[in-house]
């Protein structure tokens, strides 16, 4: 049962202060977990509050809530997280607060068991694949001005035959990334995600990423494609009813096409919000077009939530999702939209936010949901967390 449920403020990977907190249990266990933090966050997420605020909030009003429950029901966990707040969006004690608190009670209760956190999140009978990681090698929008208009350009070793092996593809991507920008004399620092951000087009940018791609595929001797997080939430203009790339604009029919485009033109692996987020009708056209052939995957269009998600199955949206546990503020709800996504055949993609910590709470909720995709850049210390815990997970070494 938990007897102690302690939170702090610590620095993100951007300097900025986000919320850890620590569950005790009577039995000695011991769970930390501390929240990410978005940049190109989507209209509809839970409310991240300022990291000062949502503790008070939630000492406060969660945690005398929380004192007394077994930490190993994650449902009653959340079920109180949820009453404590009151509001739908968590704005009352922020999804900040809740998520670290969320994920440290899973870790409490793992502890407890003595088993690993995959373990005691998926089971016995969950599945034994291991998610293909998705690699974020250039980048701009909203995580580096001045470079591209698409937010990121991502590796997808989807030929790896093993977890180890898709991990170091991805960084030799990265590295053969920054090989072609030195040939053509364009200089590069890096974006929030570690991704080089230079300032090039994005026709530039796709023909940076093609080169790199292909130089470590000869090496490497398995398929790796790549695929796109258009952000476009980020690139429309309500008010003109456009996307704007710079001086130009595209409208939703051109933006339509322009996506279709580039899926056959560079055979995408994977392309996330290629639309705004409110308009499931065009993601509906596009996912119809090119569905058959890529990962059409909603972030901002569905923020993991059960409701936008079941609005998008019903239009036919999209063929897979984007799984932030902070974007709804718990692990259940988090699960709750993979398990929706499972049986309407949606591909599910586990994902890390622009602002990390060295929290590895995703590397094992991919593995206990069986995702087919997780999404955490690619370099970096707390990008290098979440891909170092996923190898030791296949190497049975957690
Ligand atoms: P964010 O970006 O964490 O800044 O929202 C990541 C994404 O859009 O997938
Ligand atoms: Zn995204």
């Amino acid at each position: 049962r938990i007897t102690g449920v302690s939170l702090r403020r610590v620095l993100d990977s951007r300097g900025n202060a986000t919320v850890e907190a620590d569950v005790l249990t009577e039995s000695g266990g011991f769970g930390r977990g501390a929240a990410p933090s978005g940049a190109s966050t989507g209209e509809y997420e839970a409310i991240e509050l300022p990291a000062g605020e949502s503790i008070a909030a939630a000492r406060e009003h969660a945690v005398p809530r929380l004192e007394g429950l077994y930490a190993g029901d994650q449902r009653a966990v959340d079920g109180a997280l949820r009453a404590a707040d009151g509001t739908d969006d968590f704005s009352a004690i922020g999804a900040n607060s809740a998520v670290a608190i969320s994920m440290a009670a899973a870790k409490a209760a793992a502890d407890v068991l003595g088993a690993p956190l995959y373990q005691h999140l998926g089971g016995a009978f969950r599945g034994d694949n291991f998610p293909i990681p998705l690699g974020n090698v250039v980048g701009g929008g909203e995580h580096a001005k001045e470079a591209t208009h698409i937010q990121e350009f991502l590796a997808a070793p989807v030929g790896a035959p093993s977890v180890s092996e898709a991990v170091f593809a991805n960084a030799a991507v990265h590295a053969a990334v920054a090989d072609v920008l030195d040939e053509r004399g364009v200089p590069a620092a890096k974006g929030d995600e570690g991704a080089w951000a230079p300032p090039i087009s994005d026709a530039d940018a796709f023909e940076v990423v093609e080169e790199a791609v292909d130089r470590v595929e000869d090496d490497v001797g398995f398929e790796i494609r790549f695929g796109l997080d258009v952000a476009a939430a980020e690139l429309y203009d309500a008010d003109e009813g456009a996307y704007v790339y710079g001086e130009e604009t595209k409208s939703t029919d051109e933006q339509v096409e322009y996506i279709a485009g580039l899926v056959d033109e560079y055979d995408l692996a994977y392309v996330e919000d290629p639309l705004d987020e409110n308009d499931y009708e065009a993601f509906a056209e596009l996912t119809d077009r090119v569905g058959d052939r890529t990962l059409i995957c909603g972030d901002d269009l569905f923020v993991t939530n059960v409701g936008r998600l079941r609005e998008g199955i019903d239009v036919g949206a999209a063929n897979s999702i984007l799984i932030k546990p902070n974007q709804i503020g718990t692990l259940s709800d988090a699960f709750d939209a993979v398990e929706l996504a499972a049986r309407n055949g949606y591909e599910t993609v586990i994902s890390h936010r622009s602002g990390e910590t060295e929290d590895t709470t995703i590397a094992h909720l991919a593995v206990a949901t069986d995702a087919g995709f997780i999404k955490t850049g690619t370099v970096g210390g707390e990008r290098t967390a979440k891909l170092n815990e996923l190898v030791r997970i296949a190497d049975d070494a957690v």
